[in-house]
């Protein structure tokens, strides 16, 4: 098993490139499913969900060509029905994300159930209700998602989510425009994800209004094409170095971010006193100042991510003052808590609430990750620890950080990867 080990406590100086965005990346992929036309992907990110999602819908036989280290073309013109099988949608829950596209090609789909993960139940009721909107009959048999559409296809309709959920709005979108007719997504999710899924359909022939607003049509059925797209930078990423930088009291460029897509975590940051200020190439992110503790609450974009939840909360721990973080999105995520108070951290929890005490000065240790975000938090904090922090398990990381030890060593970061037993 890999580690990661980390001599804390220097700043981090320097460029940092983003890469394209894994949760954009994901449902895009899967999408190419709907298509009977190649479909080039530009700005892929090199990280092991993108290379599972690859894999499953190659066992569609939906053939990926790389065209370089970020760049491929996937050809779905011998594309056929399959099943999801429960070994790769446990392991990756963005798998379901394919039965939206199967139902709507191949007019039925069986998809495993994915099941919870360490973050949550991660029910998927909102997505079979969206597809039932569009005239499906949906099931389960036996932890299986059986969809069938009618004989004649699917149907455009009205689909209102009960909540924005980013994956009911990507199936909902993906399989209404095999539709015949026009379909409305009431409530949809408004992420920079979601826009881009929408950029990329409409490239591949799609009609589609409203992607970032709460209200989405798509007019069905698509005549497909060939065509090229290019993923949206990670502002999840972005938001992750942009937090160590400033743990670390540094000073970054993150080239290709976009401020916009920060949304509340800029204005978050500002408020901890970060500066941040666009540049030619991106974004600078300025940590160099005295840095106080900021209340923060979860929400669907443009509120504060959920992802960036616990990363925040490694800089909450060393900012003067306190910091109550409140998780409104996800039931369980603060398994990064107690691994964070081994390095030091004064965090009480209440419910869905923590409340971070501040001004602390981190220990580095021995430390455990428990899922991707939770995994870069720890390595976020390790940077500003005195000492030495081990951080263990990070295939969470290598599952969402494109090089995040290379990155982080060219901008003056202690780190190291070593494999122990
Ligand atoms: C996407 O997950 C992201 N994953 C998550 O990123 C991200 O945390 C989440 O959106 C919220 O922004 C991908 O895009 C691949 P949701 P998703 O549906 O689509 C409940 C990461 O670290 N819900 O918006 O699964 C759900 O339980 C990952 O990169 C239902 O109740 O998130 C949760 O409480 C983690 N029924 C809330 O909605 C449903 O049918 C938000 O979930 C679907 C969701």
């Amino acid at each position: 098993m890999d580690v990661l080990v980390i001599e804390g406590g220097r700043r981090l100086e320097g460029a940092v490139a983003i890469a394209g965005a894994k949760n954009a990346a994901l449902p895009q992929i899967a999408a190419a499913l709907l298509s009977d036309a190649p479909v080039r992907l530009a700005g892929l990110p090199r990280v092991a969900d993108v290379e599972t999602m690859l894999r499953l819908v190659e066992s569609y036989g939906l053939v990926v060509e790389h065209a370089g280290p970020h760049e491929a073309v996937l050809d779905p013109a011998a594309a056929r029905n399959g099943e999801a099988p429960y070994d790769s949608v446990r392991r990756m829950r963005a798998s379901v994300l394919v039965l939206g596209p199967l139902l709507a090609r191949f007019g039925e789909a069986r998809v495993s159930l994915p099941g919870g993960c360490a973050i949550g139940a991660r029910p998927v009721d909102l997505h079979l209700k969206a597809l039932a909107a569009l005239g499906a009959e949906v099931g389960i048999e036996a932890g299986v998602i059986v969809a069938e559409a009618p004989a004649g296809g699917l149907v455009g309709g009205r689909i209102v989510l009960a909540s924005p959920s980013v994956g009911a709005t990507e199936t909902a979108m993906m399989a209404a425009t095999r539709a015949r007719g026009e379909t409305e997504i009431l409530n949809a999710a408004r992420d920079p994800e979601v826009q881009d899924l929408a950029a990329c359909l409409v490239a591949m022939g799609a009609t589609i209004e409203g992607a970032g607003t709460h209200r989405i049509r798509i007019a069905g059925p698509t005549t497909w094409r060939a065509a090229r797209h290019e993923i949206v930078p990670d502002r999840i990423e972005a938001g992750t170095y942009a937090i160590a930088a400033a743990i670390t009291g540094g000073r970054l460029e993150l080239s290709g971010a976009h401020l916009e897509h920060l949304a509340v975590v800029g204005e978050v940051l500002e408020s901890a006193g970060v500066r941040l200020f666009p540049t030619d190439r991106g974004l600078m992110v300025d940590g160099t100042g005295p840095l106080r503790g900021v209340d923060v609450t979860t929400e669907p974009y443009p509120g504060f991510p959920t992802d960036l939840q616990a990363q925040y909360m490694a800089l909450a721990s060393v900012a003067e003052g306190a910091a109550l973080v409140r998780e409104t999105v996800f039931e369980n995520r603060f398994m990064h808590v107690p691994e964070l108070s081994r390095l030091g951290a004064d965090i009480r929890l209440e419910g869905t609430s923590a409340l971070v005490r501040g001004g602390r000065k981190l220990k580095g240790a021995p430390v455990m990750a428990t899922d991707l975000r939770a995994s870069v938090c720890l390595v976020i904090a390790g940077l500003a620890a005195q000492g030495e922090t081990v951080v263990s398990r990070v295939y969470h990381l290598d599952r969402g950080y494109e090089e995040l030890d290379r990155k982080l060593v060219r901008c003056g970061a202690a780190i190291r990867r070593e494999t122990r037993a």
